[in-house]
């Protein structure tokens, strides 16, 4: 039975303070599937050498969770609802954002150096993608992928 993707909005999606261990030698900081983020993770991929001025980003995915973290440097992510925006400064290693289904999602203002580490709840599907904002309202207004 197939199952629904709930509609999200802006406001499902939160930052997440991971577990920091302090080191004399260095950092650490954890993320399980299930436990700090409420999906099971089934790929990582993370984006770095981003030019200045270059955003990332600006599509939504219909049924795809996914954790945002900056490793390193620093980037702004805009959530979108088709009802509400929020700006979200990313910039601290041991700090998650939760982007859970049905939300528009745009990447800017990247430090020089910044890395992206993304934790995403499904395998590469084009298929999940919405890309264009038009579409993704339409999606909106549809009630989403259910
Ligand atoms: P995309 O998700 O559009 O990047 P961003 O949202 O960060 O701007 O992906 C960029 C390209 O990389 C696109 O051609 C698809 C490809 N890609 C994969 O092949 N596998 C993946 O897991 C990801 C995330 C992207």
């Amino acid at each position: 039975m197939k199952t629904c993707t709930p509609i999200y909005g802006v406001d499902d999606c939160r930052l997440i303070t991971l577990d920091k261990h302090h080191h004399p030698n260095g950092n650490l900081s954890v993320v399980e599937g299930n436990a700090d983020v409420p999906f099971d993770i089934r790929r990582v991929y993370y984006i770095y050498d981003v030019p200045g001025g270059e955003d990332r980003g600006g599509h939504a995915h219909k049924n795809l969770s996914q954790l945002i973290v900056s490793v390193s440097g620093s980037f702004d992510v805009t959530l979108d609802d088709g009802k509400e925006r929020r700006k979200i400064v990313l910039n601290r290693p041991y700090m998650g954002l939760l982007v859970r289904p049905g939300i528009w999602r745009e990447l800017n203002n990247f430090s020089s150096g910044a890395v992206t580490l993304v934790l995403a709840s499904e395998l590469f599907d084009e298929e999940d993608y919405i890309r264009n904002y038009a579409d993704f309202k339409d999606f909106r207004k549809k009630g989403g992928g259910g």
